[in-house]
């Protein structure tokens, strides 16, 4: 339920809710704002105006995976699915974040079976068997979200049907720990729990990350971690959750390319990710993909 500005304040003063405890909410939160800056550099986001923005961005990013997973099949080549990417973003008044940032040439990553991120979409062409993670970032009115599933072509094996499984698992996991008062690294506890109980490992190398007004920004979220470690989530902060789950070792190498990176053991990996929102109340997906 929510109180209105105009209300009665729930804490009996008779005096109207804005003119009451509303203000001594709106104090402690400028004060936290404050304090994550200066202590994290972490930019908590405003309710109304912020996580809003982020929410269209997110919109979008799920309408564009959602697109994309109609057109996942055999024969696809991943350069097609980046000009799907590309040009949908654009057509809706939004940015594809990846291309050009850090010196990155196409509009999406795409990363298929071994390769674990950051693959470079070009020739190749989907086959019968194959995991392929999509991973779209989208500006949209100044707000960035960012966003990845793993999709399976045709009928897929059971290596691959077990590590996607396992890396879909792995993220719900870590969005359960997503509350006021957990830590960040409760987060990176229970995915790393679930992942290495299923006989998996957890990648070290990649985290998830604070998102928004940047497409990185502080905090950083590792998928692995100890129970209370870190810093305490507080409402207004935005990151990804995003595992990058393997069905070997956990160790990982970097093709010439300086971008793809691929499970050392050539075992197959899967990610998921979702950009969420502390909230009060607990947590708020700001991609909600199904
Ligand atoms: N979208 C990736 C992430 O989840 C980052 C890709 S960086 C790029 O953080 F340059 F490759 F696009
Ligand atoms: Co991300
Ligand atoms: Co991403």
């Amino acid at each position: 339920m929510k109180i209105g500005r105009n209300d009665p304040c729930p804490c009996g003063s008779g005096l109207k809710y804005k003119k009451c405890c509303m203000q001594a909410q709106q104090q402690s939160q400028e004060n936290l704002k404050e304090l994550y800056y200066k202590r994290y550099k972490i930019r908590l986001k405003e309710e109304e105006e912020d996580i809003q923005g982020i929410r269209r961005a997110g919109d979008l990013v799920v309408q564009t995976l959602d697109l994309v997973q109609e057109v996942i099949r055999p024969g696809v080549s991943t350069e097609y699915i980046n000009g799907l990417v590309h040009d949908f973003t654009v057509q809706n008044g939004a940015v594809p974040a990846p291309l050009g940032y850090n010196g990155f040439p196409k509009s999406v990553c795409i990363s298929v079976n071994e390769v674990i991120c950051h693959g470079i979409p070009g020739e190749y062409e989907l086959g019968e068997g194959d995991i392929v993670n999509v991973d779209v970032t989208s500006r949209l009115g100044g707000y960035y979200a960012d966003a990845s599933r793993t999709f399976q072509v045709g009928e897929v094996g059971e290596d691959a049907s077990r590590i996607v499984d396992v890396a879909y698992h792995s993220l719900m996991q870590g969005l359960d720990q997503v509350r006021p008062g957990n830590t960040v690294g409760d987060i990176g506890w229970a995915i790393q729990r679930f992942a290495e109980k299923e006989g998996c490992s957890v990648v070290r190398e990649m985290v998830g990350h604070g998102v928004g007004f940047e497409f990185h920004e502080p905090p950083q979220v590792p998928h692995f971690g100890k129970k209370g470690h870190g810093i305490i989530l507080v409402p207004g902060m935005v990151f990804t959750v995003e595992p990058m789950i393997n069905l070997g070792g956990r160790e990982l190498r970097v093709l010439e390319d300086n971008w793809t990176a691929v499970t050392r053991d050539g075992s197959l990996s899967a990610q998921f990710e979702k950009t969420v929102a502390v909230r009060a109340n607990g947590c708020e997906v700001l991609t909600p993909w199904q």
